[in-house]
């Protein structure tokens, strides 16, 4: 990857800023599209809400109507476009009025897209295939019948896929879990392998050609830095890696393995509640437990604030153990791994061990957790007075 760019470096072309149409971002269009063989173009950006952006602009334009359907937990970045498509009130509050014709439906509910689709004034549906805030899988027949019902109803599909893309899920696209074929899908976070910012709107001829459709328009949508040689030099060889060390099958198969091992969690600890997952995008949920002194400590982070008891884990698994996690949005009892696609099986024993060592912990009262939950409920209502 580094020699890649450095390659782009030494060529002293004028590779930040484009000028010209660029042959590396031709070249990983075409590859990317082998992953999406449905879809004919691709935009490029320089990261996921640039994309989700560029989405809303595109469907409206290939549409000719103005409406956005979106989902309750959604996140699709916090420009103002992407924002106003934000599932949750801490993003928006204070920043409003963001824009306007967006909708809100609840996740998994074909009734309530439904009902939103029929007024015919919907450019597009935007959804995570899985949502990355609580790690939220949905109904095997959702993605498929929401297709149908946009179909139906004349408005566009697009996948975010910005954090489930890339094969995070076991698959290069989410989608294919479930056969859609979106008519647009975003990429962003790993598409550069983490080295130059970068996004992608891979999309059907059509609608491209609906935004870009005459030779003065033909700057009507872009940005100075968008496509430029190193994040298309760095997308490349991402691809390459991903290819060679077969990472997306890697995803698959770990995160299997992963999967059932927190899934036997469930059944030895009173406060693992259940896992979900696909490929390496897995959350593990915590809940109430049933014994009485677990109770008490359980009620008394829950009241000093929501979700809290989740950072007893999170903050241990790092600090002892140094795994990253994360809690999978706010009042939120799920901890969200997401692990880097090259993990070995050597990284999922630490990981496993690492994380029944802490939850062990956590089921000791009195205990270090616990005193760290005390610790956190102070710090809480200290920001409270504050
Ligand atoms: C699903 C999804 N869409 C969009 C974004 C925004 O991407 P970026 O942070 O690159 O703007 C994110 C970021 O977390 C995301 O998870």
């Amino acid at each position: 990857m580094r020699d890649t760019l450095k390659q782009v470096l030494d060529a002293e072309l004028p590779n930040l800023v484009q000028m010209d149409v660029s042959a590396l971002a031709g070249v990983l269009a075409e590859r990317l599209l082998g992953y999406a063989p449905y879809l004919d173009k691709v935009f490029f950006t320089n990261s996921g809400t640039e994309a989700v952006e560029a989405a809303l602009k595109f469907a409206r334009a290939a549409t000719g109507r103005t409406g956005i359907v979106y989902c309750d937990h959604a996140f699709h970045g916090l420009t103002y476009g992407a924002l106003s498509l934000n599932g949750d009130k801490i993003f928006r509050n204070g920043f409003e009025p963001l824009l306007p014709d967006c909708t809100e439906v609840a996740f998994n509910d074909l009734a309530a897209l439904e009902r939103a689709l029929a007024s015919r004034k919907i450019a597009a549906f935007v959804v995570e295939p899985i949502q990355g805030k609580g790690v939220i899988i949905p109904d095997d027949g959702y993605l498929g019948d929401a297709l149908a019902l946009c179909r139906k109803y004349g408005t566009l599909l697009v996948a975010d896929e910005v954090q489930t893309g890339m094969g995070r899920t076991g698959r290069f696209l989410a989608c294919e879990h479930w056969n859609v074929e979106p008519d647009m899908v975003l990429l962003a976070k790993p598409l550069s392998g983490g080295h130059v910012p970068v996004g992608a709107v891979l999309t059907r001829k059509w609608i491209f050609d609906k935004v870009f459709d005459r030779m003065d328009r033909a700057v009507i949508h872009g940005s100075t830095f968008g496509k430029n040689d190193l994040a298309m030099a760095a997308g490349l060889a991402t691809l390459e890696v991903m290819e060679a060390e077969r990472l997306v099958q890697n995803a698959a198969v770990k995160g299997e393995r992963l999967l059932a091992a927190f899934q036997a969690m469930a059944g030895r600890h009173e406060l693992v509640k259940s896992a979900r997952g696909k490929g390496l995008m897995i959350g593990v949920e915590f809940g109430p437990p049933k014994s009485l002194a677990l109770k008490a400590s359980w009620n008394l982070l829950e009241t000093a604030n929501s979700g809290l008891f989740c950072q007893l884990i999170v903050i241990p698994l790092l600090k002892d153990h140094c795994i990253l996690t994360q809690v999978a949005g706010h009042g939120n009892h799920t901890i969200k791994l997401i692990p880097p696609l090259i993990i070995t099986d050597a990284d999922c024993d630490w990981t496993e061990r690492a994380f029944d060592d802490v939850i062990a912990d956590a089921h000791r009262v009195p205990g270090a957790i616990w005193s760290l939950g005390k610790t956190l409920i102070e710090n809480a209502a200290r920001a409270k007075v504050g």
